[in-house]
């Protein structure tokens, strides 16, 4: 787990890059910055394709990486066994060295249909292979409910967890409007992030949840030139960054300028 002062970046690669070979190079990109600071309060886990899991999770053995960066899962089936052809297990993920799992993200949520039940029984899931599971919540639309909205996701995604499961958990807020796979994206303002990440901690605590989540994240097309007002903000301990991570050059400038 990183130590709370240190901010924590996600790498969400998505369905990218096409080849190990592309994510080899990112990965020698982000090593040789690490190796050129002296310190760095910057915790990294980079979150590949299924495909590449294995491979990444050996690199991020390697060199400058090692000491900074995790590697995550993008998805995970919410049983442990059984006939379910496509899907991929948490023992499975776990064996591979797999330390984050991101759950809940939109695009899985609205292009794939998951429903906030299936989100919660992946949580479950991540939680009980002892990974730390990375919840994206966030609203479809900045419209008159979009409090209700947000509230009600955030009552259904964590319905049933314990307050010491609800520790171990990262929350990532990603308005979906936001976010650069929707063609209507447009950059979120550091204070309408701040106001969910305050309706989300508000619902949290009215259904009885007296410790919070461990980390609160910011996501939707997180760039070089918008990363420094969220990652500024007291309330915000990192980002989760997607299309940009795998744009090494970009990638290394984000990291730049998180301080
Ligand atoms: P984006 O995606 O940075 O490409 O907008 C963020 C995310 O949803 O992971």
């Amino acid at each position: 787990m990183p130590s709370h002062h240190k901010k924590l970046i996600i790498a969400n690669w998505k369905m990218a890059p096409n080849t190990l070979a592309e994510a080899g190079q990112i990965l020698d990109s982000v090593d040789e910055y690490l190796g050129s600071l002296n310190e760095k309060e910057i915790s990294l886990v980079f979150c590949p394709s299924f495909v590449f899991l294995e491979e990444v999770g050996k690199i991020l053995k390697t060199s400058h990486l090692e000491h900074q960066a995790s590697l995550g899962a993008q998805d995970i089936f919410w049983e442990d066994a059984g006939a379910d052809t496509g899907e991929v297990s948490g023992p499975m993920l776990n064996k591979l060295g797999v330390k984050y799992v991101i759950i809940g993200h939109s695009e899985r949520r609205w292009k794939l249909g998951e429903s906030d039940e299936v989100v919660n029984k992946k949580l479950k899931a991540v939680l009980r292979n002892e990974m730390v599971p990375i919840v994206c919540v966030g609203e479809r639309v900045r419209n008159d409910n979009f409090k209700e909205f947000l509230k009600e996701q955030v009552e259904k995604t964590f319905a049933g967890l314990s307050q010491d499961d609800l520790g171990k958990c990262i929350i990532a807020y990603e308005p979906v409007w936001a976010i650069s796979s929707n063609p209507d994206a447009h950059p979120d303002a550091p204070d309408s992030a701040l106001e969910s990440i305050g309706i989300i901690k508000k619902t949290l605590l009215a259904n009885g949840h007296l410790l919070m989540a461990n980390l609160y994240l910011y996501g939707g097309s997180v760039t070089s030139k918008n990363v420094t007002d969220f990652i500024q903000q007291q309330e915000i301990d990192g980002v989760l960054v997607g299309g940009a991570s795998v744009n090494k050059e970009e990638f290394v400038k984000i990291l730049s300028l998180i301080k």
